[in-house]
């Protein structure tokens, strides 16, 4: 199976595609935010709401949300580059100008080129689990992800609450490695506090612009062909809750 794009076709780089990153400053562990890269800066209306989305897949949940939230700027990044290229086609196709499409691996974007409190949601629906033990260190949520998470999602300020990070898998030990993960994160004296998962769902059914099914809680290609074969999922949404000074001091 093929999902890259037709033979002859090529991606339309003024489009879906960003423009090239600078390279890295030398001086990136004393001075990291001088190699950061204002991603707002992609879009024709750089000050609207921005989210990310890790691992986009075929781009299903990127074009479903950006097509019903005309209002907010999305980023995907997908590193693998047949589903990169096919989940670019489809937006250029769908015509939709507040999505964006990278072909890099996010959690290294995110360390290092993503400017800090940008982010106002980070999605990451049904992320690799990699069972094996000795792969568990390529799984995106380590406690490192996580204080990048809170470096570059939006900080907590009166009346403005702090963006939130979402999550959904299907995978019962990857589950149970974030559970571990979340407990050293959230909570009172920590950075983030734990909220139930709402389903993103079309805001009147009228409004046609989703395909989603009520019971789905994202809509993603894995959470289809996994909610077919019945399984269960789990999700939760962690929300920055404490400036980052307040957690760090304590
Ligand atoms: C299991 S698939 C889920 C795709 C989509 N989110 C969905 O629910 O249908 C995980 C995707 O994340 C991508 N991915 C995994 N690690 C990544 C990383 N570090 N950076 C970018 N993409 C990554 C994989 O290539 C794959 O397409």
């Amino acid at each position: 199976m093929s999902l890259g794009l037709p033979r002859g076709k090529e991606l339309d780089p003024g489009f879906t595609l960003p423009p090239a990153l600078p390279g890295l400053r030398d001086d990136l562990l004393t001075n990291p935010a001088a190699s950061h890269v204002d991603v707002r800066g992609w879009f024709d209306e750089p000050d609207r709401p921005f989210e990310l989305e890790i691992g986009s897949g075929k781009g299903t949940f990127l074009i479903q949300e950006a097509a019903r939230r005309p209002e907010t700027n999305f980023l995907g990044i997908e590193y693998a580059l047949e589903f990169y290229q096919y989940a670019a086609d489809r937006i250029r196709r769908a015509g939709l100008r507040n999505v964006r499409l990278l072909g890099i691996d996010a959690s290294e974007f995110v360390r290092w080129r993503m400017p800090s409190g940008i982010c106002d949601v980070i999605h990451l629906y049904f992320a690799d689990p990699w069972p094996k033990t000795k792969h568990h260190r390529r799984r995106m949520v380590q406690d490192r992800f996580l204080a990048d998470c809170v470096r570059v999602l939006r900080q907590p300020a009166e009346g403005v609450p702090g963006g939130e990070l979402r999550i959904v898998t299907d995978h019962a030990e990857y589950w149970a490695w974030m559970e571990q993960h979340f407990a050293r994160w959230c909570g009172p004296s920590h950075a983030f506090d734990r909220e139930a998962f709402i389903p993103v769902l079309p805001e009147r059914e009228e409004d046609g612009a989703a395909e989603r099914t009520p019971s789905e809680l994202v809509g993603t290609n894995f959470e289809r062909k996994y909610r077919q074969e019945g399984r269960p999922f789990y999700s939760t949404t962690l929300r920055l809750a404490r400036p980052k000074a307040a957690f760090a001091a304590g």
